[in-house]
């Protein structure tokens, strides 16, 4: 039977992820490719429930590990009600967010214990990695300008951040990153999109073959 493929693409906030997806999808669907994208957290209607819990500006009093094991939950249910099915009916499904953002941020930005996180990543996935993680990369400091300019109504609680804890998630992906180089493939976010946009593209199509 037909296999899907799964890439989860990942980076700091406003490194452009939601752009690429939507570019990525449309390159593929053009080829009659069935594409399913979507979001952690959110995904399905609890996992988007969840996320109102976890990004609501008011929940400053949120507990650390009360908000990676909401991040967890969120993950176990969109897999297994929407990724798992989509990859089963042989579709390219394209995440915004996966596991390596628990690393990342609740590791690396929030510093909880990084063997924890990794055990609960694979308890909630039961250990089904991304096929491909695409990694967009650029400083925090430009990450933040682009995210003020572009939705200064609309920031979440870990928008909240100063620029030194986006630093600090940002060299938390490069260094996953680095740990895992066949699944990682880096891209220079701070490119024009078309280049980045390329970039992408001739590793998907390079690692993926219809
Ligand atoms: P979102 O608005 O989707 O941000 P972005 O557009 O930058 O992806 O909000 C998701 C936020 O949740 C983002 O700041 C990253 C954070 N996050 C974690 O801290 N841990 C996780 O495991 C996941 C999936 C997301």
């Amino acid at each position: 039977m037909k296999k899907g493929f799964l890439i989860s693409i990942e980076g700091p906030d406003g490194s452009g992820k939601s752009t690429l997806i939507k570019e990525l999808a449309q390159f593929y669907n053009e080829k009659g490719v069935e594409v399913v994208v979507t979001r952690e957290p959110g995904g399905v209607r609890i996992a988007e429930q969840i996320r109102q819990i976890i990004l609501n500006p008011d929940h400053m009093e949120m507990d650390e590990k009360t908000e990676l094991l909401l991040y967890i939950a969120s993950r176990r249910q969109h897999l297994v009600e929407k990724v798992l099915p989509a990859l089963e009916r042989g579709a390219l499904v394209l995440m915004d967010r996966f596991i390596d953002s628990s690393v990342a941020y609740q590791g690396y930005g929030r510093g909880l214990d990084l063997g924890a996180i990794h055990w609960l990543n694979q308890f909630a996935t039961d250990g089904r990695k991304p096929d491909l993680t695409l990694l967009l990369d650029l400083p925090a400091s430009e990450g933040l300008a682009r995210i003020q300019a572009s939705r200064s109504d609309d920031v979440d609680r870990l928008d909240q951040e100063d620029l030194s804890w986006h630093e600090q998630v940002r060299q938390g992906y490069l260094a996953i990153a680095k740990k895992d180089p066949v699944r990682f493939v880096q891209i220079d976010a701070s490119q024009e999109f078309q280049k980045v946009l390329a970039d992408a593209l001739d590793i998907v199509i390079e690692s993926w073959s219809l």
